[in-house]
């Protein structure tokens, strides 16, 4: 079995632009909204789901629209991803997937259930959630979880709170984001990765770039 799953939790809302939400939710009529297929070798998902419907803001928009949060993960956010990890972190060197919004609208998007590839993510929770109305981050504690009712079944749930960031390390640990509850809400979550000395970006698999973006 793997290290219990755990997180490490900062508020950073006083580190953020006065009209940071505003912002955040000023991206998503760019965003990108489609069924994105299943991931290849990170997917946990069951084998008849061919692909997940959800949002994505890419990282060049990241950069024009949110130059903030473009900075803070060099920056600010960097420091706070070392506080959260006994090893060297250092971000992606990579623009096309260091900092990315995903995004959920209405009640038939979620997030794909999948492994992480890196060492380390960040989440900037956006957008809040209450108890019962969906979009919390379900992450499995069995590795061997390969659906979403498997991962349901002893799992850690996260709910969302604008303005929390939250560190964690799931690569042996299959997680995905809950559909939301009700049809005019919406989930914005800005991802980070980031990566060690011992597990640097050249880890990343082979094959997924090309998939993601058509080249490696
Ligand atoms: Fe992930």
């Amino acid at each position: 079995m793997p290290p219990r799953f755990h997180w490490t939790t900062f508020d950073v809302t006083d580190l953020l632009p006065e009209h940071w939400q505003q912002d955040a939710a000023g991206t998503v009529p760019s965003a990108d909204f489609r069924e994105f297929p299943r991931t290849p070798i990170l997917s946990r998902e069951a084998a008849h789901v061919p692909h997940i419907s959800r949002g994505r803001v890419h990282a060049n928009q990241v950069r024009s629209i949110l130059p903030w949060l473009h900075r803070s993960y060099r920056g600010v956010f960097l420091d706070l991803a070392q506080e959260a990890c006994a090893e060297q972190v250092v971000p992606a060197r990579d623009d096309r997937y260091g900092v990315v919004l995903n995004i959920q609208r209405g009640t038939s998007m979620r997030f794909e259930c999948h492994i992480d590839s890196n060492p380390l993510t960040g989440l900037l929770f956006c957008t809040d959630h209450l108890a019962g109305s969906g979009g919390e981050l379900v992450v499995a504690h069995d590795p061997a979880a390969a659906d979403i009712e498997s991962v349901e079944r002893s799992c850690s749930v996260i709910r969302p709170h604008a303005g929390h960031l939250i560190f964690f390390d799931a690569r042996r640990h299959p997680h995905y984001a809950r559909p939301l509850a009700v049809e005019s809400d919406v989930r914005i979550v800005a991802v980070m990765n980031f990566y060690t000395a011992s597990f640097p970006e050249s880890t990343r698999p082979a094959g997924l770039n090309r998939h993601l973006y058509g080249t490696d």
